[in-house]
């Protein structure tokens, strides 16, 4: 069964952010951009983001005549809008006259009017001018046939310190716990002396105060909550008068706030994607790690509500605000865009329509340059991912079929950047959990990627890299699945907290998942990071880097890897234990790679799990989604030259209508798209 985005308009959206209202004044431009739309075979525009001076100049006094007219052109041109909301900056106005809407940093100063995304969370009035200005956008436009649905405001994040906040949090911690007493064994605060006797004695984690871990756990939850009831009274807004799908744009792998607590409030996700492609020559990243990093954030966008996602923005050419303003090599335009597809986004859009001529994004990339016309190579690559989508229309609203589930989860990454301990400059959780899903990737597989709250019954494969909080219900989980078949990959630090940051204790990793592995770690020896160690598998000797945890191995286990040197030499390190009907594989150390990659090979062959196609070259990568047992496979190569994959048996070429078999050659930077019945 497709999955669409909107039942009243099954295409894919190629459009992006619009900016009507910088040209208010030169209406000639709005012509020129309807002309120019058409031919780049754009059919949606995000409209209205940080609109908010234009919509209302003077309190309670609104325009809406200027947003009317684009919105009627639009349509009259064949165009569909996603309509944003404006809170993403607000009028000066308003801050002059209510400043409580502004924002308070961490050491307790509001910030000044300016910038973007500069407000408060909890503000009574900003939430009561954003909810009624929203319904009065629903009302006015929640019927209009070029709107096809909301744009909620702007990448939400970051934090806010204001009295406002403070005690909202307090009242959080209220809700959360009862009793102060309960918090202070929940924090440890018998520790230092930190004991409260009132909740209201409690202060958000600020600069120079305290900041540990249970304390910031907490308020990044409490920060995410807030921050999603923001939404909910935005979406409330809009709610008055339509019922259109809305999304919000989330951020690559932006851990501020927990996106999972926001997906709630949203009919689909979308999300913003800069990769680096190009990389300098001497820099240790390939296209392929750039290709990787960024097919991991769709996959977990996908996995977020486990339906189709929108790229809501990407570059047509370069960023302004990266190291380098690199433009994307002839080719790189369309499969980047497409890879967003393979992954599963029913969408191409962009940031930006046409450049603003002056302030912060003059030198963004864009598909109208300021030259004003259509004869750049920037706008032909936009054609061509226009054409492309209309080419591959069946595909969307499908989605693939996934065997392996990675765990990558925000507060475990929270918990561990907090902690004193381990290797205290970076503990590498994202890098740990990347090089897994690196693997995969370089082998077609698909993968969904998820925080520790999921169901994870329907998968063959779980991994899940140093999960070091471990909540109760988690833990039950874990053991349920590999007792009723699962195969799970683990390892050091695995279960060594609870969901306040306190230790478990008798022994890690906690309660039966020391059963489940055949495992007690005693201790974690921390390396240096110029040191290294060497563990032997299979007559064969690996290194192994960061951690040696000292494994004791339960009796009908099998140890699989010896530590070969130091004063544990001969002792575990990678053991393999059968659990009810599953297996479970406890990493006791980090590899740099070459033994990852052997161990998945037999791993992935004993679950029956295979890549979309055999046999891949460096920096090549397949992906599919189904429509039952049509299966859309996309081949993808992020190599500066040309190469030859073997794809088997006849499959429909989808953009040229040809059929084609056996070994096929992709150019630099190419993609192709088969369609095949199986
Ligand atoms: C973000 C924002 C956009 C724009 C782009 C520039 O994704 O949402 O408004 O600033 O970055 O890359
Ligand atoms: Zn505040």
């Amino acid at each position: 069964m497709k999955k669409y985005i909107n039942e009243n308009f099954k295409h894919f959206l190629h459009g992006g952010d619009y900016n009507p209202e910088q040209w208010i004044d030169t209406k000639e431009i709005w012509d020129e951009d309807m002309r120019l739309m058409k031919l780049a075979d754009c059919n949606e525009m995000s409209v209205g983001i940080f609109s908010w001076s234009k919509l209302e100049p003077k309190e309670n006094e609104y325009d809406f005549g200027w947003l009317d007219e684009i919105l009627d052109k639009i349509y009259a041109n064949g165009g569909r809008v996603f309509l944003a909301t404006p809170s993403g900056a607000r009028p000066r106005w308003m801050t002059d006259k209510y400043p409580e809407v502004l924002r308070t940093d961490a050491a307790g100063k509001k910030r000044p009017f300016g910038g973007r995304h500069n407000h408060c969370f909890t503000s009574p009035y900003y939430r009561e001018k954003v909810f009624k200005i929203n319904s009065l956008l629903a009302e006015r436009y929640g019927k209009h046939p070029a709107v096809i649905g909301w744009h909620v405001s702007n990448e939400y994040g970051g934090e806010c310190y204001c009295p406002l906040c403070k005690q909202a949090f307090r009242e959080f911690l209220k809700k959360k716990y009862g009793t102060i007493d309960k918090l202070n064994y929940q924090w440890w605060t018998t520790f230092w002396s930190h004991t409260f006797d009132s909740f209201d004695q409690i202060d958000p984690p600020l600069d120079g105060g305290d900041r540990y871990t249970s304390l910031v756990l907490d308020w990044k939850r409490f920060v995410s909550e807030q921050t999603a009831d923001f939404l909910k009274n935005e979406v409330a807004g809009i709610r008055t008068h339509s019922d259109l799908p809305v999304t919000t744009n989330f951020m690559k792998n932006y851990i501020g706030v927990n996106y999972n607590v926001l997906a709630k409030e949203i009919d689909f996700i979308s999300w913003d994607s800069y990769p680096t492609w190009h990389t300098a020559a001497d820099s240790p990243r390939s296209n392929a790690d750039v290709a990787a990093e960024t097919a991991l954030c769709h996959d977990a966008y996908r996995a977020l509500k486990q339906r189709p996602f929108f790229l809501m923005e990407s570059t047509p050419s370069h960023t302004n605000w990266q190291e380098c303003g690199k433009l994307k090599r002839p080719g790189m335009h369309k499969l980047a865009s497409l890879q967003a597809v393979a992954h599963g986004s029913d969408s191409v859009q962009y940031f930006q329509w046409r450049k603003s001529r002056g302030c912060d994004e003059q030198w963004h990339g864009a598909v109208v340059d300021h030259v004003g016309h259509e004869n750049t190579r920037v706008f032909k690559d936009v054609q061509q991912v226009g054409q492309a989508l209309k080419k591959i229309e069946e595909v969307l609203g499908t989605m693939p079929k996934v065997k392996v589930g990675l765990i990558m989860d925000v507060e475990n990454d929270w918990a561990l950047r907090n902690i004193q301990g381990l290797q205290n400059k970076d503990k590498k959780y994202y890098a740990t959990c990347f090089s897994f899903y690196c693997e995969l990737w370089k082998r077609g597989i698909d993968v969904d990627v998820f925080d520790a709250h999921r169901d994870i019954s329907g998968y063959s494969l779980v991994i899940a890299p140093m999960l070091y909080m471990v909540r109760e219900e988690t833990e039950k989980r874990l053991v349920e699945y590999v007792e009723n078949g699962g195969t799970l990959i683990a390892g050091y630090t695995l279960g060594s907290v609870n969901e306040n940051d306190l230790c478990y204790l008798g022994g890690f990793p906690c309660g039966k998942l020391k059963d489940v592995f055949g495992v007690w770690a005693e201790e974690i020896d921390t390396l240096y990071p110029s040191e290294s160690n060497e563990i032997e598998y299979g007559g064969k000797s690996y290194r192994v880097v960061d951690y040696c945890e000292r494994l004791h191995v339960a009796e009908g286990a099998k140890t699989l890897a010896v530590y070969k040197k130091d004063f544990y030499a001969g002792e575990p390190a990678v053991v393999e234990n059968r659990y009810g009907l599953g297996k479970a594989y406890y990493l006791g150390t980090r590899d740099d790679g070459q033994f990852k990659r052997n161990l998945l090979t037999t791993v992935l062959k004993e679950c029956g799990i295979e890549g979309n196609l055999s046999e891949l070259p460096y920096g090549v990568t397949a992906h599919s989604r189904y429509d039952g047992n049509i299966r859309y496979l996309f081949v993808e190569n992020y190599n500066d030259a040309e190469v030859t994959v073997n794809i088997g048996k006849e499959k429909l070429n989808l953009e040229t209508d040809k059929p084609e078999s056996g070994r096929i050659s992709i150019p630099a930077y190419g993609i192709r798209i088969f369609k095949e019945i199986q």
